[in-house]
């Protein structure tokens, strides 16, 4: 697999998608959210996933250039229409002005449909964190096709649904929740059949409702599971509120619509913690917890307690300095794009 270092990577991506239609703020923000996916150790959400947006730009579910609407707003609540523009774009353009409501308001809250894939979630939330808030965020796909059984069920009904929460404090890594509520990301499961690798029991089941290992099962009929395990009722059940909040709060609806077009309906709120103590206090206070649950002694083959945020805080500044390993089929696809675009010598990919 080749090693790249991030701002290669980032480069080979954005001009890709410069060359597919996109603006250079939108091919910025695309590349660079990828590429960031990417350092936190989510390579399910990160350059191999710029293919696949060129492919959906070429069948017109991407348009570059859309248009950024509100359809209705309040002093504190605004409805964004993205009118199916790129969700990286799109989705920090609408938590850019909900950071801004919740400078007057204290608290703030958006809804946004007709956008692309906004790919890892925590992205969003983090520029509340930046700001001194804390920012919330939860994403569906809408009425495009579903990947996750509800819990005691064999057929897919439900999105991977993903939540994320980021608050700031005077840790050097952020202190950030940003997950799936299905047992894994759908990604990771391309991720590994790309690999040729197996997955634990109990992320997916196949077309007949077995548990099974191989991850090509995924795209054979099968289904990702709920997190939780046996406990799976809770992971369905996160998964049906962040539904609520994202496909019917939002008017998108449940279900799958016919077209496939990915839509990423969101659901983000931000609160300003001065509003309610001292950010001074807040961002120290938060430090010390994390030290606390951090000096837990570690259980038995554990290698200790990590706060929310910390791993994917390490893999960045590991792969920063060593690069981000690129498996082989994703790399043959950029590439191959390159090529199209005759951009491979420019791009040093020939
Ligand atoms: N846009 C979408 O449609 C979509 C859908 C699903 C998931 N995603 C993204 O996929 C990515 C991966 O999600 P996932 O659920 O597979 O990730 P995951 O299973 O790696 O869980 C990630 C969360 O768990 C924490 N964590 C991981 N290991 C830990 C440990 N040992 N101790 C303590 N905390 C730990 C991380 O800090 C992070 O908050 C996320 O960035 C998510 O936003 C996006």
């Amino acid at each position: 697999m080749p090693i790249v270092q991030a701002d290669r990577l980032a480069r080979i991506a954005a001009a890709l998608l410069k060359a597919a239609g996109a603006s250079d703020e939108e091919a910025d923000a695309v590349a660079i959210g990828c590429v960031n996916a990417n350092l936190a150790g989510h390579d399910s959400h990160g350059v191999i996933a710029i293919p696949t947006y060129i492919d959906r730009i070429r069948a017109g579910h991407i348009v570059p250039g859309a248009k950024w609407t509100i359809i209705q707003q309040s002093p504190t609540t605004t409805v964004i229409d993205g009118h199916w523009g790129f969700g990286f774009h799109v989705n920090a353009r609408a938590m850019a002005l909900t950071i801004e409501k919740a400078k007057t308001a204290n608290v703030a809250a958006c809804t946004v449909v007709r956008q692309s894939h906004v790919g890892r979630l925590a992205a969003y939330p983090m520029m509340a964190m930046r700001e001194g808030m804390i920012g919330l965020a939860t994403a569906d796909s809408g009425r495009s096709p579903k990947h996750v059984v509800p819990f005691g069920g064999r057929e897919a009904r439900l999105g991977t649904n993903p939540i994320s929460i980021a608050v700031p404090s005077d840790l050097e890594a952020p202190f950030y929740l940003d997950m799936a509520t299905s047992a894994v990301a759908a990604g990771k499961i391309q991720l590994a059949a790309v690999r040729g690798e197996e997955i634990p029991t109990g992320w997916i089941i196949d077309g007949e409702g077995r548990q099974t290992t191989d991850p090509t099962q995924f795209r054979n009929g099968g289904a990702l599971l709920p997190l939780g395990g046996t406990e799976g009722y809770k992971g369905s059940g996160l998964a049906a509120m962040v539904e609520v909040l994202c496909g019917l709060l939002t008017g998108l609806g449940f279900g799958v619509e016919p077209t496939g077009r990915h839509n990423d309906g969101c659901f983000m709120a931000v609160f300003n913690v001065a509003a309610f103590r001292p950010l001074k206090d807040f961002r120290k206070e938060v430090a010390e917890f994390a030290h606390y649950l951090k000096a837990t002694p570690p259980a038995e083959g554990s290698n200790g307690v990590f706060y929310p945020g910390e791993v994917e805080y390490i893999r960045e500044q590991q792969r920063k300095v060593a690069g981000i390993e690129i498996e082989d089929a994703t790399w043959e696809k950029l590439r191959a794009l390159a090529g199209d675009y005759k951009l491979a010598a420019e791009l040093d990919l020939a």
